[in-house]
């Protein structure tokens, strides 16, 4: 269910799109011609089923601060940013440079770089509950790490992560990231449903928690709290829509694990770009490890796991080492010059002068639909936003979706946006900014936004 953008419809181009960026769907188009080829060798076309796009994704040639240029030279301005993971936009100057010179003087090497060692020693200052960090390729592999460790730290097999998260393409992780309503049973002890692929014994050492549905959970972690290693939570998970957590909700969570032992894991791969200090920080808890990704990697492939000097000892190979950790390419100089730039740039200001803009866009966002008399919610924080098109009430996974199962609009929204010169994720109405946008680009959503479901006559449930 989590791929049903693949089925998404896609409506003939509209009138309005003649006076818009919409090369990519004619009878020439070079993106077409691209995913043919690509569909031969790889199956679906892609290797990454985030981007898949029907009725073809667009091919992009190069970008520049926010904005790209697609195969066919038509620009548009990128509200994904790579799913979040370029905070500068794309091609920073100064990352691009100091990438350059480093890629000159060798690019991996059967030895640790000095890069690393800063990289760690930056983050490991800013993060409060991050003493010690290790590096690796992908946030999924942060994850994992994490949850490795977890079990190596307290001797126990189980974790507890909520219904609808989603923290990346490991085992444990995966199970219950989208269920349907006829597979995930009762909303007080959700059952653990596992992905094709997945040995069936994976789901009976993953206890699913519903979103602050705290009595719910508190019940759950009891029942479970001997063999439970950790509790995996991102504070405001892109899954479950970026519904806030309740207040008290994530302080519950810190309580309970500290009293049955039970580590507390902040998957922050993605939100970690709210706040200088890290996100758990932001919502005011201390988690005892945490998964990073995305923008730590200033645009390239990284993962890390960091957490107390205690619980990160698992990994250390001088003292009584738990937790083997490889990985040819962990903390190749090229990510950690590119990462370090990247950091350096994301100053306490400009995390804030970032985080304002996003408060300009969820507000101007809400006035639209208000305006509009579209009943709609808009949520997230920092520099993220997620509108949902319902009035009903937002608590958990299963409030999100009763309305969006019924809503095909998402899909025909998306193109409707890339006709108007915006990328949006096809999946709903989610956006991220990045530093080099101003005002005139988030007014500019906001309008497209508007003038797209005008055009698709949206009717929100
Ligand atoms: C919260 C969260 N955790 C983990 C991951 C996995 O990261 P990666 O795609 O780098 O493996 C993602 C990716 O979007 C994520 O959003």
């Amino acid at each position: 269910m989590r791929y049903s953008f693949l089925s998404m419809s896609h409506p003939p181009e509209s009138a309005a799109s003649a006076k818009l960026a919409t090369s990519y769907r004619s009878a020439h188009s070079r993106s077409r011609e691209l995913y043919k080829r690509a569909a031969a060798v790889m199956p679906g076309g892609n290797t990454r089923h985030s981007i898949a796009m029907a009725p073809y994704p667009i091919y992009a040639a190069s970008a520049s601060g926010c904005r790209v240029t697609d195969v066919e030279g038509d620009e548009r301005i990128d509200f994904l940013n790579n799913y979040t993971s370029l905070i500068l936009g794309h091609a920073d100057p100064q990352v691009t440079t100091a990438v350059q010179r480093r890629v000159a003087l060798g690019t991996a090497f059967t030895m640790p770089a000095p890069e690393d060692v800063e990289l760690a020693e930056l983050l490991a200052a800013r993060i409060p509950y991050v003493d010690q960090i290790r590096f690796c390729n992908s946030g999924s592999e942060a994850v994992m790490l994490a949850i490795k460790a977890a079990r190596a730290f307290t001797g126990r097999h189980k974790i507890a992560k909520f219904e609808g998260a989603y923290h990346g393409i490991y085992d444990y992780v995966e199970v219950s990231e989208g269920p349907t309503a006829d597979e995930w049973g009762e909303a007080d002890a959700p059952r653990s449903v596992t992905e094709p692929g997945t040995p069936p014994s994976v789901a009976a050492d993953v206890v699913i928690l519903p979103w602050n549905r705290l009595e719910a959970c508190r019940e759950l972690i009891a029942r479970h709290s001997k063999d439970l290693a950790a509790i995996l939570v991102d504070p405001m998970p892109l899954g479950i829509g970026m519904i806030q957590p309740r207040e008290g909700f994530l302080e519950f969570l810190r309580e309970e694990t500290a009293h049955h032992g039970i580590l507390l894991v902040a998957d922050e791969v993605l939100n970690f770009r709210i706040s200088y200090h890290g996100a758990a920080h932001a919502f005011g808890i201390e988690p005892d490890l945490a998964s990073f990704g995305k923008i730590i990697g200033g645009g390239f492939p990284v993962g890390a796991v960091g957490g107390s000097r205690r619980v990160m000892s698992v990994f250390d190979h001088t003292g009584s080492l738990k937790v083997h950790h490889g990985g040819t390419f962990n903390a190749n100089p090229v990510t950690m010059t590119a990462g370090l730039e990247t950091m350096r740039q994301m100053t306490p200001e400009a995390f804030d002068r970032l985080n304002g803009l996003g408060d300009y866009i969820r507000d101007r966002l809400t006035r639209m639909f208000h305006d509009s008399g579209v009943p709609a919610q808009v949520c997230g924080r920092g520099s993220m936003f997620v509108a949902h098109l319902t009035s009903g009430e937002l608590v958990d996974y299963r409030s999100l979706r009763g309305f969006s199962r019924t809503s095909p609009a998402y899909g025909n929204l998306c193109h409707e946006m890339l006709q108007r010169g915006m990328i949006i994720s096809p999946r709903g109405v989610f956006g991220c900014l990045s530093t080099p946008m101003r005002e005139p680009e988030a007014d500019a959503f906001v309008d497209a936004l508007d003038d797209s479901i005008g055009q698709l006559g949206i009717q929100p449930a």
